[in-house]
């Protein structure tokens, strides 16, 4: 397993997301000249799905959950997929009602402990597995929704994942991807870099079978220790598959 996969593995990690996806403001944010609009970010890009309720959704690149347990709110079955198995078992233990302890830096060597559960379930089916986002077990099936927050940039190949889609999503289904533009060789083979803008790129890969229907602007706020964060800027993008 390479650096860049232990990574979300780290028990630092989890705990950065499980504040992230779960914590409340005051845990995450406890200064009023805080970057509040950033809070929140896994309920707000599962959000911007057109209205209704459908049958099937999936969340790529789940982390922790946030978004999946928002997803099944307006689903009838959820699937949450992460590469992470730390993370896909504390989705796990919260999607059983389970509380889940764990310790965020203060500074230095200082650790404060927090706990979490999921009360909001939503009334879906939800499940969590383990898996590769560039390589989906063949029998998965076709979603109405899916759902990729932060993920492109991150994975060694996106290429292998923007190949699978359409056939992933039913016609007029909808896909969601957010990211940061972050693109960095720790994680992404250099080769694989948009050439253009990322959008641009998006949009070439994509518009043969999908139709760009949202873009919009994202914050979203990661704590690191009690006085430092990532305040980063998502770019979102929603498509329909054409019919
Ligand atoms: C930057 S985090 C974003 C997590 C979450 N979607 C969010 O918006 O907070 C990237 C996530 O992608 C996962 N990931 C990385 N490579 C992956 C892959 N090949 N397949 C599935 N998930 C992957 C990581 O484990 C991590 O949970």
């Amino acid at each position: 397993m390479s650096e860049t996969e232990n990574l979300y593995e780290t028990n630092r990690l989890l705990a950065e997301y499980l504040l992230f996806h779960f914590g409340k403001q005051e845990e995450l944010l406890p200064w009023a000249f805080g970057p509040t609009t950033a809070l929140n970010f896994p309920t707000r890009t599962a959000s911007h799905f057109s209205e209704g309720k459908v049958t099937r959704s999936l969340d790529l690149g789940c982390s922790v959950g946030g978004s999946s347990f928002v997803l099944n709110q307006s689903s009838e079955e959820v699937i949450g997929i992460d590469f992470s198995q730390n993370f896909i078992d504390a989705a796990n233990d919260l999607n059983q009602g389970k509380v889940i302890n764990y310790e965020v830096l203060e500074e230095a060597g200082q650790m404060k402990s927090l706990e979490t559960s999921v009360t909001e379930k939503g009334t879906g089916n939800l499940s969590f597995e383990q898996g590769d986002a560039m390589n989906l077990r063949p029998d998965i099936g076709q979603f109405d929704r899916v759902h990729a927050a932060n993920l492109l940039c991150r994975l060694p190949n996106p290429n292998l994942l923007l190949e699978r889609l359409p056939e992933l999503i039913k016609p007029n289904g909808e896909l969601l991807l957010a990211t940061p533009c972050t693109w960095l060789e720790e994680f992404t083979k250099k080769e694989y870099f948009p050439e253009s803008t990322t959008l641009e790129w998006l949009k070439q890969s994509l518009s043969n079978d999908f139709e760009l229907i949202k873009q919009t602007d994202e914050p979203f706020l990661i704590r690191e220790h009690a006085r430092k964060y990532q305040w980063t800027v998502s770019m979102l993008t929603l498509w329909r598959r054409k019919a």
